[in-house]
């Protein structure tokens, strides 16, 4: 008996991985957080499957369905929006299982902010405009480690990728604006790769309003910084022809024949 802690991706059933589809249709009990994973990413789910959604529970709750299938030897699908180790709250349930001895694996997923920048089209890492992407929340009910407050964080200018933040992002902007700049790209991606996915870009200066008057207030990705829209970046260095590396030598310019 084994629990898998699945990753099934932003929405779409296509982003689930084919080890992650494999597993949802093979286990016995489906666990999943229906707050956030759509009932399409489990319909391979066995029909005779024990589909639970873990939404309304407490981890005391999800902890007690685990140890039943364990009694009973049944696989259990831990199923998790986007990759199950990032904001997955999953570290908690694994230090139940170890506890317990509960053998567990974990399968990764594609998470929500690179699934957003696939939506945009947009590189997070440009060659010297930012090589860093910072993935953080904005401080609300849970509070942020002294040392990781925004504004510190905004200090380096690179790339932001914000999660369970977007009723924050007034506050969001008023922090980052010192920092960035008024001007400085943002884009929200609210429901990425679902059928209502919408995108909505400004600037830390627009943004806010832009977002209120779409009246969007759940499970979005705010992306900021100045990769989201220049075209000011130099070639990287991997395909420049006087560049060797581990599979390619360089090419000297003046070829003599
Ligand atoms: C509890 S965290 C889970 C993050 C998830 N583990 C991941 O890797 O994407 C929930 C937050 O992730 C973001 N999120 C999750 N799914 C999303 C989606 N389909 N579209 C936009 N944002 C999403 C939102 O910021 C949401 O508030």
């Amino acid at each position: 008996m084994k629990v898998f802690i699945i990753g099934a991706g932003p929405g779409d059933p296509k982003l689930l991985t084919l080890r992650a589809a494999e597993l949802i249709a093979a286990c016995p009990v489906v666990l999943y957080t229906g707050s956030l994973v759509p009932r399409a990413a489990i319909r391979m789910a066995r029909p005779d499957a024990k589909v639970l959604d873990s939404s309304g529970m407490t981890l005391d709750e999800i902890i007690d369905i685990i140890k039943e299938a364990h009694r009973a030897e049944h696989d259990v699908a831990r199923v998790h929006t986007g990759d199950p180790l990032i904001f997955g709250s999953t570290a908690e349930q694994m230090r139940r299982m170890d506890e317990l001895a509960i053998p567990y694996e974990v399968i990764p997923g594609v998470s929500s902010f690179t699934a957003a920048a696939a939506a945009l089209g947009k590189e997070l890492t440009l060659p010297e405009v930012s090589q860093t992407v910072i993935l953080t929340r904005a401080e609300g009910r849970t509070p942020m480690p002294e040392r990781e407050k925004l504004v510190d964080l905004a200090r380096h200018n690179a790339t932001l990728a914000l999660f369970l933040s977007i009723t924050l992002l007034r506050e969001v902007t008023q922090l980052l604006i010192p920092e960035y700049g008024e001007d400085c790209p943002v884009a929200v991606v609210h429901k990425v790769s679902w059928p209502d996915q919408r995108i909505l870009t400004g600037t830390l200066g627009d943004i806010t309003a832009r977002v209120r008057q779409a009246g969007i207030k759940t499970q979005s990705i705010i992306l900021i910084g100045r990769a989201l829209n220049t075209k000011e970046f130099a070639d990287s260095r991997l395909y420049a022809p006087d560049f060797s590396h581990g599979y390619r030598r360089a090419r000297t310019t003046d070829h003599a024949e």
